[in-house]
């Protein structure tokens, strides 16, 4: 079976764009939290590709839609109706408390779509505000406007002149958010846990400056939800708990469990600024992706995932931290739910092939921290397996140093 890792590596070399550092590993089955190589390893998975596979993997009620809508129909464009775009975007006005819903393939497209409708919300009011205003360690997408928005320079420096019009706060301090928005400000836009930039939750106390803010000078708020959002942080999303009211919301990742869709979701406010062809995406909320959506928020809100996270994510929480504990190298735990992070004192580049070496799968993020995303379908059980290989990884590594 080495054979087809060491074809799959050359043919990629060949002819695949290389912007990603692979770890070599060809996975070709997935069954709940477990996922199969091709030589028959065995793998307990913590990272749900990128917070992607909220359902773990091969779900069935997912697989049954998925494949019912294949032999249906998979699209039709935004030119027509279906009937399940409207169901998607009223489950999720009732999830988030915002009327509408914009659909699109990604969470930097979600992101995108958020900073244009803040831009045409000021248009459309006659006071044209261009600035935005982004945390320090923030993460929001890939596209140009979405890298804008994006702190980290290593991101940013290739592509630059990037918008000029964007001012960044560190995380966490009241008083820099207060001094930073003002009425020139078109938004305000924040993740309310931070996923790439490590694994750091906003304050209360910051959310609140925040929220006054955006209050004082009118400015709207855009929270990017697209990792925490559905479920991850054991709340539909993380802004409720911080107790933000946004204007506009970006969803993505789990938002299809694995079929690429997101969405931004706006407050009727903004909605009412925003006409007919201000936006689109050809792709954007077809049959397919919003049959698996529509499934995904099934089993989150009716399936009682949403509660099963919050059981589930206080016992990964209590294990993980006397894990922690056992490592010297570890300097802090953060998250919550079923999205953690673990600092550590160096690199955390070679816990991920130790962790590998060891049946499970992490990611390193923010260069020092070892990041979990587990599916949020993951029990006690597979959890405390799961973080058995990590603690024996976190050893290995800790030994080799
Ligand atoms: C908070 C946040 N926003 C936006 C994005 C971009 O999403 P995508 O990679 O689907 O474009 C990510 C991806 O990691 C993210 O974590």
């Amino acid at each position: 079976m080495t054979m087809v890792l060491d074809d799959v590596i050359a043919r990629e070399s060949r002819h695949v764009l290389q912007t990603y550092r692979r770890n070599a590993v060809t996975f070709v089955r997935g069954q709940g939290v477990r996922l199969w190589d091709a030589d028959g390893r065995e793998y307990l998975d913590l990272l749900s590709g990128i917070g992607v596979a909220a359902l773990g993997h091969a779900h069935p009620a997912l697989t049954r839609a998925i494949t019912d809508q294949a032999q249906t129909l998979l699209h039709t464009s935004n030119l027509f109706y279906h009937p399940y775009q409207g169901q998607l975007a009223e489950r999720l006005a009732n999830l988030s408390g915002l009327q509408r819903a914009f659909f699109c393939n990604s969470g930097t497209e979600a992101v995108e779509a958020c900073l244009k409708f803040a831009r045409r919300y000021w248009h459309t009011k006659g006071e044209p505000r261009a600035e935005f205003i982004a945390l320090e360690e923030s993460f929001h997408g890939r596209t140009f406007g979405s890298l804008s928005v994006t702190s980290d320079a290593h991101y940013r420096a290739p592509f630059e002149p990037l918008l000029p019009t964007v001012k960044f706060v560190p995380v966490n301090e009241p008083n820099a958010i207060k001094a930073a928005v003002t009425r020139s400000t078109a938004a305000v836009i924040a993740e309310p846990v931070q996923g790439e930039g490590g694994v750091r939750p906003l304050t209360p106390a910051f959310a609140a400056a925040i929220a006054e803010a955006c209050s004082k000078t009118g400015a709207l708020l855009i929270a990017d939800e697209v990792q925490s959002g559905l479920g991850r942080t054991g709340y539909p999303f993380y802004f409720a708990a911080l107790g933000l009211k946004p204007h506009l919301v970006a969803v993505g990742k789990a938002l299809g469990g694995g079929v690429p869709i997101g969405a931004t979701l706006v407050s009727q406010e903004v909605a009412d600024t925003i006409t007919f062809g201000d936006h689109g995406s050809t792709y954007g909320g077809n049959l397919l992706a919003c049959r698996a959506a529509l499934c995904v928020l099934d089993e989150l809100v009716g399936g009682g995932l949403l509660a099963q996270v919050a059981r589930v994510g206080r016992h990964f929480e209590q294990r993980l931290k006397s894990i922690a504990s056992k490592h010297a190298m570890v300097r802090q735990v953060r998250g919550m739910g079923l999205m953690w992070g673990l600092e550590i004192d160096r690199d955390a580049t070679p816990v991920v092939p130790a962790a590998l070496q060891q049946g499970v799968i992490v990611n390193r993020t923010a260069e020092r921290v070892v990041r979990l995303l587990p599916p949020l379908i993951i029990t006690e059980a597979d959890a405390d397996e799961a973080l058995d290989r990590l603690d024996a990884a976190l050893g290995a590594v800790g030994a080799g140093a």
